[in-house]
């Protein structure tokens, strides 16, 4: 198997902003890994409410990001580390009009919706993210509670525009069963554009996608970890057209079977 330069597109790592990080030395235990993995280029996305986007919001993060840089610098100077943010659509009227908020120069967003639950009106919140000129990338689809039942939904939000990046953790069942299943199906009908990690600098889920890569590779779906965890997240990074995802069922070998047994999913 042949190990891509892969690409995270989302994880939490600007020390004491959100729920990620606590410091910078945490931080930079899971960028050494990230190194080692393979993973080269990393971008950050702390948690931003749409609400609180107002004044001086954003001088502490820029503070904090600018100590994890230089310290990653110094430890891994092979990471590409940039920041960007996961903006929460809490607010119909938010200002997204700042360009240097969006994933590299390419003119994604990372948006998810609030409390892990499925919005009154699921496309309006993408459209207004449309409407201020930026290409939604909708983080962890799969986890909002209830989407199970409202599946269509995936596709209408592909059909506006949108990608769908979802969770290397919930490929094994690490965000649960409901979560796990729509993974799945949505890789079988290839409605998955980016897997990300979504990695908190937590020790006892310090997910990765280079263990999405490899969980993908080994069931079979080599052609697909790649464009899921190299290709695709480099194409949005550069501003270029991802590329279609071919249909997927990773078969469950005994990495996967496992994995399922380890975090009981
Ligand atoms: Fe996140």
């Amino acid at each position: 198997m042949n190990l891509p330069p892969l690409v995270d597109l989302h994880c939490h790592f600007v020390p004491g902003v959100d729920d990620g990080a606590r410091d910078v030395d945490e931080a930079l235990v899971q960028l050494r890994e990230f190194e080692r993995l393979g993973i080269h280029t990393v971008v950050t996305t702390p948690h931003l409410a749409a609400s609180a986007v107002h004044g001086d919001w954003r001088d502490g993060i820029e503070a904090a990001f600018a100590e994890l840089k230089e310290g990653a610098a110094r430890d891994c100077p092979g990471v590409d580390l940039q920041r960007s943010f996961e903006f929460r659509l809490d607010d119909p009227d938010a200002d997204l009009s700042d360009p240097t908020i969006g994933l590299g120069e390419g003119g994604r967003l990372l948006v998810e919706f609030p409390m892990l639950a499925m919005p009154a009106y699921p496309d309006r919140m993408l459209e207004i993210v449309l409407a201020a000129g930026w290409i939604p990338v909708l983080a962890h689809p799969e986890r909002y509670a209830g989407v199970e039942r409202s599946f269509g939904w995936i596709d209408r939000w592909r059909d506006l525009g949108a990608l769908m990046c979802v969770n290397a953790g919930s490929l094994w069942g690490d965000h649960g069963g409901e979560a796990q299943r729509v993974v799945h199906r949505m890789l079988a009908e290839s409605l998955v554009d980016l897997v990300a990690s979504d990695n908190h600098a937590r020790p006892h889920r310090a997910t990765t996608v280079r263990e999405a890569w490899e969980y993908l590779a080994e069931a079979g779906c080599e052609e697909q970890a790649t464009l899921l965890t190299a290709t695709n997240p480099a194409a949005v990074l550069a501003g270029d057209p991802t590329v279609a995802v071919p249909p997927c069922e990773p078969r469950q070998g005994w990495v996967g079977r496992l994995r399922r047994l380890v975090t009981g999913g």
